[in-house]
């Protein structure tokens, strides 16, 4: 059986000169929480948007679960990326109706998702009243509907209160437990510190550092070091 769920294989992307991302090699095992650190403008959210389709590698490969990435791969990644998309005039139930809608999925499979990030009570409230954080939770539920094997989140926790994150981190890390490979970007080093298994530091583009991680280790000063080596 592949052991790994994703690899990147020296994979870029340039904007004009900038290589946002340089020739990244990442590799994530199934079924582990893999947290992508690093400072603003390092290129994490570049290098899951190309996971993701968002944005087209200038070089490189990727593959998921065994497969080189095309469209078909998609089926297996739920995602979200940045601020979720959603329809502010609708209920998180009609927000996913949507989606269930175009992926010939069952209804039922919508209440399923919101229960399992707690958004089962929101009733006739629309999205665009949703709190920063009930949105958070809306743009997983739409990247779970489809049984995603990856799920791809950038800086979840963003803007969630501590109560929020706490909840999420349970969440997230609930999905690994049944089987969901999760790779996630995010700024907080104690939450990152808390959930991953393996992380990757990356910075003007390039991957810095790559290991397993556990709960005792200081990742303060692992990023603080990696970071100012260069
Ligand atoms: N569409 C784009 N066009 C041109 N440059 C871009 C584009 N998207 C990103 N960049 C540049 O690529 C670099 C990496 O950006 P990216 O958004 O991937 O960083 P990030 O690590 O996600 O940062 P943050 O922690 O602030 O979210 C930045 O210098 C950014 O300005
Ligand atoms: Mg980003």
């Amino acid at each position: 059986m592949e052991e790994y769920m994703l690899e990147t294989r020296h994979i870029s992307k340039a904007f004009g000169k900038q290589l946002a991302v340089d020739d990244v090699s990442i590799k994530v095992k199934k079924h582990t929480i893999y947290g992508l650190l690093g400072p603003n403008g390092a290129g994490k959210s570049t290098l899951l948007k190309m996971l993701t389709g968002l944005l087209r590698p200038t070089k490189g490969e990727i593959v998921i679960n065994g497969h080189p990435w095309s469209r078909k791969v998609l089926k297996d990644i739920g995602a979200l990326i940045e601020s979720p998309a959603l329809y502010g005039n609708l209920t998180a139930y009609e927000n996913l109706l949507v989606h269930a809608k175009l992926l010939h999925l069952p209804d039922s499979r919508i209440q399923e998702v919101l229960n399992i990030v707690g958004l089962e009570n929101t009733g006739k409230k629309k999205a665009s009243q949703f709190s920063l954080g009930m949105k958070q939770r809306l743009g997983i539920a739409k990247a779970l509907l489809d049984h995603p094997k990856l799920l791809i989140l950038d800086e979840p926790t963003n803007g969630l209160d501590p109560l929020g994150i706490q909840d999420l981190r349970k969440l997230i890390k609930s999905f690994a437990e049944n089987g969901i490979t999760v790779i996630l970007s995010s700024h907080i080093l104690s939450e990152v510190k808390q959930l991953a298994d393996y992380i990757g530091i990356i910075q003007n583009g390039k991957l810095r550092y790559e290991g397993k991680i556990d709960e005792s280790q200081d990742l303060e000063k692992l990023f603080i070091d990696v970071v100012n080596k260069q």
